[in-house]
């Protein structure tokens, strides 16, 4: 058996990990397995591309770049995910993805140069002879620009995930007319590209596709990010499909293809929970325009302490916490399991209502509180929980603000209007653990903290669940 059909047995072979990896990962119980699957498809397909690189007569230099390129990246890799906090994750992914739009664009640009820039031309007489030049014109246009799309969009999805840049939507006059205008500029140069490459042609929509990805993520705002993350994990599944077809390289159009498709699927999926148009959020925040500034004045609002909340929860019947992004800041997931646990003892129903996007990534809650040993039967999902607050004494508010904001079913000049958000303002008694009277992700002020049968309990939400332990 020769190198170059060993390599492809195994490229074969670690495509089907990566399909058993991404199966795995559907689910809480096999996700670790999951991973694993994906870690030997990779160390497959690593070996499996330097021996190839090996057969196929790459000098000792290049040899040496590739070892280096490994070590380094790596480290950096191993470092990075060592000290990740889980609050940091989606930045992080965010940042990956941008390395891949990059990628695709340095492959992009290395193609040009060496096919339609006549730098390699035992490559270009096999493409001519083989009839393919023209769409190896197409593949180096099409490649760059969903790179460079990703590339800036990440970027920008990075900033606005880690606070660097304001999460509010930004709104340039005319801006569905600038994406459009994006688009059919991109069309209309491939078709010129592939009649006949020069390089300044590239250069256009590299800087055109640049321009586009960073005003398409920063058109979308607050509440919408989270499928912006999954929506760019998608264009860098098919950025890097784009490169395989480049460097002929099977093993990356399956891979790119599946990061491309599945994050799509995903992507859409958020929207249907979020009750947002696919369309509209690709198109970066397509036919939405922004609502008048909020500067209502919604009165004053009310405060308990500890002491306070531990005794209307010891007279409660039934109770449903709410967790938020605060409660992963505050690492406060084994108090509140404490809290549950004495509180169940006590004979009081508990419950936690999860929205689809509570947190900064999808599933942060229920992963918290798998980790402190909340029982996986009283973790509920919004659909689920939503009628139920009605009959609900008390709901605990933890860390949780645009997921369980009013103004998303009250104002429909809202930015967050529209989106489903738990309803917690049915019950008879709603405390609301933060810091400070602050906006949460989406940047909107929210009525709740302002309704009659609502409480505000400042200060860390770890240290005030405690508080209400000692209390109880
Ligand atoms: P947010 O609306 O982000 O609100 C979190 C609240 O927690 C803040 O108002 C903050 O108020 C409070 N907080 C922060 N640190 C705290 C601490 N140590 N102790 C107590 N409170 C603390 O949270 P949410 O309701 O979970 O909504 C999630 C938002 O993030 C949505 O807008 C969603 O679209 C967006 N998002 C979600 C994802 C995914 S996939 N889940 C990804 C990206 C973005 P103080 O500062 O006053 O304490």
């Amino acid at each position: 058996m020769t190198i170059e059909s060993a390599a492809q047995a195994a490229y074969l072979v670690a495509a089907l990990l990566f399909i058993l990896a991404l199966a795995g990962l559907s689910k809480h119980e096999t996700a670790k397995a999951g991973n694993t699957y994906g870690m030997a498809g990779m160390a497959i397909a690593l070996v499996a591309t330097i021996a190839l690189a090996i057969d196929r007569g790459v000098s000792s230099l290049g040899l040496i770049l590739i070892g280096v390129a490994m070590v380094v990246g790596a480290a950096i890799g191993l470092w990075r995910a060592r000290v990740v906090e889980m609050t940091g994750m989606p930045e992080l992914i965010a940042l990956l993805h941008s390395f891949v739009g990059l990628a695709a664009v340095l492959v992009g640009w290395n193609g040009y140069l060496a096919v339609e820039g006549g730098a390699d031309p035992a490559e270009v007489a096999v493409l001519t002879a083989q009839g393919t030049l023209g769409i190896h014109h197409a593949e180096v246009f099409i490649g760059v620009f969903i790179g460079a799309v990703t590339f800036t969009g990440s970027i920008v999805a990075f900033g606005k995930l880690s606070g660097r840049i304001d999460s509010k939507p930004l709104m340039l006059p005319g801006k569905n007319a600038l994406n459009v205008g994006a688009l059919v500029a991109f069309f209309a140069l491939t078709v010129w590209f592939v009649i006949s490459p020069q390089l300044w042609l590239l250069v256009v929509v590299t800087i055109i596709a640049l321009l586009l990805g960073w005003h398409l993520v920063a058109s979308i705002g607050g509440g919408d990010m989270p499928v912006v993350v999954s929506m760019l994990n998608s264009y860098s599944g098919w950025a890097a499909a784009a490169s395989g077809f480049l460097l002929e390289n099977d093993l990356l159009i399956v891979t790119g293809a599946l990061v491309g498709s599945s994050g799509a699927y995903l992507s859409y999926i958020m929207c249907r929970a979020m009750n947002r148009s696919f369309i509209s959020v690709i198109a970066g925040g397509f036919g939405i325009e922004a609502g008048p500034a909020d500067d209502k004045d919604y009165g004053e609002h009310r405060e308990v302490n500890a002491e306070q909340a531990a005794e209307l929860l010891s007279n409660a019947h039934s109770v449903i916490i709410t967790p938020g992004y605060g409660m992963a800041v505050a690492q406060a997931q084994y108090g509140v399991a404490e809290l549950t646990r004495k509180l169940r003892e006590n004979g009081t129903t508990v419950r936690f209502g999860i929205h689809p996007v509570a947190g900064r990534l999808p599933g942060h809650m229920n992963v918290l509180l798998a980790e402190a040993k909340v029982p996986y039967d009283i973790v509920l999902e919004m659909d689920e929980i939503n009628d139920d607050f009605d009959d609900t004494d008390v709901v605990l508010v933890i860390g949780a603000n645009d997921t369980v904001n009013p103004a998303a079913e009250d104002d429909p000049t809202s930015p967050i209007a529209g989106m489903p958000v738990l309803k917690v303002w049915n019950a008879r008694n709603v405390i609301i653990f933060k810091r400070s009277m602050a906006s949460g992700y989406a940047g909107v002020q929210n009525p709740l903290f302002f309704r009659e049968n609502s409480a505000m309990l400042f200060g860390d939400a770890k240290d005030r669940v405690e508080d209400i332990i000692r209390a109880l």
